[in-house]
Order: C-alpha cells, then sequence, then structure tokens
C-alpha cells in the first residue's frame, strides 16, 4: 500500500505543478492513495471549492488544509459537504468541516488526520490529546493511518512523531514550506518526517513573491504579501509505503521536482 503526499500547494503556480505532475507521478509511483495539502491554493490563502474540485480531478483523494484553512470566506460554504476535505482536528467543537476522514480507495480503507501545533502558532486544544482520541476511534476501523501534522516548531513535530510511533503509519510535517531531509522510518513503524516542503513559485520566499517580504523584513513595516503568477515552480512531496495488514511504515522517500532537481520517469 503506497501514499503519496503533495505539500503546500500555493496559489495558481503551485495548482499547475499538481495538475502537470500528478499523473506522471502516479503513472511512475503507482500510489494506492493520494493526499494534497491545499491550505494555500487560492492565491496562498485557504481554498475556493472549484480547486478543491480540481485537485480530485487531478488525482488527489484527500485533500487536506492547515491554519490558512479559514482565510477564503468560501470554505464555509462548501467544507461541510466537501466529503474528502480535512481541516486542523483541534480547532473548537463546533467549527465547520472534519478533522479526520476515513474513506476507502483502491480496496484500502484510510484514515487521514490533520491537526495543527500550537508552539509559535495561534493557540489551539492539545493536538497530541485530540489526535490520540482520533486515532483510537480510526484504529478500531483501519490500521491505515496517515497525519498531516502543520505546525511550525521542528521539536513539536518531532514530538509527535514519537508521540504516534507505532500507532499510526505516518506522520509528514506541513506547514512551513521548506522541505527537510529527516524522512526516517521511527523504531516501532511509524514513517515520519518533519516538513514535506511545498509546491508553487520557486523563486520566492515560502511562495510569497520575495519583494514584500524583504520589504518588511528591510523596514518592518507592514507589508501585504503578493503570490507570484509567473516564473519558476517547484513541488514537493513525499512517498509512503506500508506493510499490508499491519499498516506499518517500510520506506518512505523525499519528492522534489524544480529545474534544480527534475522529474524523470524511468
Ligand atoms: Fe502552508
Ligand atoms: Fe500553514
Amino acid at each position: 500500500m503506497k501514499i503519496l503526499f503533495i505539500g503546500d500547494v500555493v496559489g495558481s503556480l503551485g495548482r499547475e505543478m499538481v495538475s502537470e505532475y500528478l499523473p506522471k507521478l502516479k503513472k511512475q509511483y503507482q500510489p494506492d492513495v493520494t493526499i494534497v495539502n491545499g491550505e494555500n491554493a487560492a492565491a496562498g490563502r485557504g481554498i475556493t471549492e472549484k480547486i478543491y474540485r480540481q485537485f480530485l480531478q487531478d488525482g488527489a483523494n484527500i485533500v487536506t488544509l492547515g491554519n490558512h484553512a479559514w482565510d477564503n470566506r468560501e470554505i464555509f460554504e462548501f467544507i461541510d459537504k466537501a466529503k474528502f476535505l480535512v481541516r486542523p482536528a483541534n480547532f473548537p467543537e463546533g467549527t465547520p468541516g472534519a478533522g479526520m476522514i476515513m474513506t476507502k480507495v483502491m480496496g484500502y480503507e484510510i484514515a487521514v488526520i490533520n491537526v495543527q501545533g500550537r508552539t509559535f502558532m495561534p493557540p489551539l486544544d492539545c493536538p497530541f490529546e485530540t489526535v490520540k482520541q482520533l486515532v483510537e476511534k480510526a484504529r478500531e476501523h483501519t490500521p491505515y493511518i496517515f497525519v498531516d501534522f502543520h505546525a511550525e516548531a521542528t521539536s513539536e513535530k518531532q514530538a509527535m512523531g514519537w508521540f504516534l510511533d507505532g500507532k499510526v503509519s505516518a506522520v509528514v510535517g506541513t506547514h512551513t514550506h521548506v522541505q527537510t531531509a529527516d524522512q526516517r522510518i521511527l523504531p516501532n513503524g511509524t514513517a515520519y518526517l518533519t516538513d514535506v516542503g511545498m509546491t508553487g513559485p520557486y523563486d520566492g520566499i515560502l511562495g510569497m513573491a520575495r519583494e514584500g517580504v524583504l520589504k518588511k523584513f528591510l523596514t518592518s513595516l507592514p507589508v501585504r504579501f503578493e503570490v507570484p503568477k509567473s516564473g519558476r515552480k517547484i513541488l514537493s512531496g513525499c512517498l509512503v509505503e506500508l506493510q499490508n495488514k499491519t499498516g506499518k511504515a517500510v520506506k518512505i522517500d523525499r519528492i522534489l521536482i524544480s529545474e534544480d532537481s527534475p522529474f524523470i520517469a524511468e
């Protein structure tokens, strides 16, 4: 059983990368389940129903979100009917949408959980307590459990990896937009990667046009960041391979496609 995960899709360039490369990646790696983080897909801020549907059309089975989930107000109109869209689970009770989705893909029942960190981020319910309860619920149905931990601090992300080792198939980080090179299988069979990285503008700063970000650093004045609509692009992802029946991870590989690390189909 293989899971393909693509990290934070930013703006139109990110969406173009998904449309162009997702079919090629699926052909090459034959994943059973494909998950895309779309929290920045609508001009860097949130997601629209049209974009969500386009991801599904491009080949995603599940779309995860993060702290930017609510930036585009359209989300409130469609999140409750979007069956394959997951928002951070540790928002207060009554928040629209779901923090965990269980679905059957290619004959496998899989649970996908999205949960948000609290270190250097807005306060939310405890991600560890929230995830513990969801994992207990998921394990009654399936051993295939994928956690997208949307967090800022590498320490909090590593802590989540160790916390869930042996309880879920994979803990993969999102949100910082820079792919880390620490992929590993933890001793009890959980695949771990601190951050999968972003998909979108390659020559900006975390996906935003660098002029605005630089201005902010140089002047300390408030600046509205723009998302580049043209230029070079990057796609960041990972591929996790799980043992059938146990759901334990046997392999995790990073995927990076840019002009400096091109996609080469075998
Ligand atoms: Fe993001
Ligand atoms: Fe984020």
